[in-house]
């Protein structure tokens, strides 16, 4: 079994992911640790529980971690993925959802689970990397510990999504990723924001996906309803000629290389940098491939993908229980 700890910021495309972690036979998910970032930490933890109630997996331990970056103020988007991160289906939460939540923080969790299996844990982030930042400041040690690390964000060509240069999960908090990208020896594989719209899929086969017989494919159609960025109209209007109309679930391109490495037909590795300054760079990710920057450690960064491995478990991640 591969051991694997998912690092989430829960909104839809988080969503997915999860299940397609939960989906995979030979995945065993130590845990889920909750950090702020499409919506509040709260809103977060309570969509994690809910996405594991309708795998019927709640058996998962599910953590509290940070609620704001390690710098500046908590800025949480204001429409993204609906006000509660999961396209405004709060109004059937669990009003006993706290007691759900395990008693220890999050980033304690991450460091203990890794510390009982050394060198067989894959963390996979799928949000702002505050609570990885803050587990290697807890236990410098944390990393050297870990199998591999997959990260959903930054960017390769300082095009961004959220501003005009950064990707969303770095740019709300730039200390952190810089932390994670410097001090996480491990190998690290990232999927990039371009990486992922290049590799959209269409409206077509999302639409076949929802129509599965399955909680799983119901509530992703709850989810995605009433959610611009799910809608191909919108989609048109929205995004400019270098994202495409396509559909794009972020964070389950991180998930599937993750789950499967053959996902991945081409990668490139090399050092990266993350600005922390500049008034529209910051939160950017820049590439070095040859190394100018002396950086201490090179990462994956992930550039072509097999669309019909992604999409066979994309699909089958909507097919449960
Ligand atoms: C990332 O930002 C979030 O909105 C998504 O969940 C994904 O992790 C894409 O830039
Ligand atoms: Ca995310």
């Amino acid at each position: 079994n591969k051991l694997v700890i998912i690092d989430t910021d829960c909104g839809i495309d988080d969503a997915q992911a999860i299940m397609m972690a939960l989906s995979a036979p030979d995945v065993k998910i130590l845990g889920v640790t909750c950090c702020f970032g499409n919506t509040s930490l709260e809103n977060v933890c309570q969509n994690v529980l809910r996405v594991l109630a309708v795998c019927k997996r709640e058996e998962i331990p599910v953590f509290q971690g940070l609620g704001g970056p390690l710098v500046g103020a908590t800025e949480l988007p204001k429409d993204h993925f609906g006000s509660d991160g999961l396209g405004d289906i709060l109004v059937d939460r669990d009003p006993d959802w706290r007691q759900k939540i395990q008693k220890e923080h999050a980033v304690n969790a991450m460091i203990r689970l890794v510390s009982e299996n050394p060198n067989q844990v894959s963390l996979v982030a799928l949000g702002p990397l505050t609570n990885l930042a803050m587990a290697v400041r807890l236990d410098p040690g944390f990393p050297d510990r870990l199998k591999d690390l997959f990260i959903m964000g930054g960017n390769m060509e300082g095009k961004g999504n959220v501003t005009l240069c950064g990707e969303f999960n770095f740019v709300t908090d730039p200390e952190s990723a810089y932390i994670v990208l410097d001090e996480f020896r491990c190998p690290t594989h990232i999927a990039t924001m371009e990486y992922c719209c290049r590799n959209q899929l269409t409206w077509e086969f999302f639409q076949e996906m929802l129509n599965q017989d399955s909680a799983a494919a119901r509530f992703m159609k709850l989810l995605t309803s009433k959610c611009w960025a799910y809608s191909p109209a919108a989609m048109k209007t929205k995004r400019d000629v270098h994202f495409g109309p396509g559909f794009v679930s972020y964070d389950s391109y991180a998930m599937a290389a993750c789950i499967d490495g053959t996902v991945v037909t081409k990668s490139t590795e090399c050092g990266v940098h993350v600005e922390l300054q500049g008034s529209v760079c910051r939160g950017m990710m820049a590439l070095d491939p040859t190394d100018m920057l002396q950086k201490p450690h090179r990462v994956v960064i992930m550039t072509e993908c097999d669309l019909e491995k992604f999409s066979r478990l994309l699909a089958k991640s909507l097919r449960q229980p």
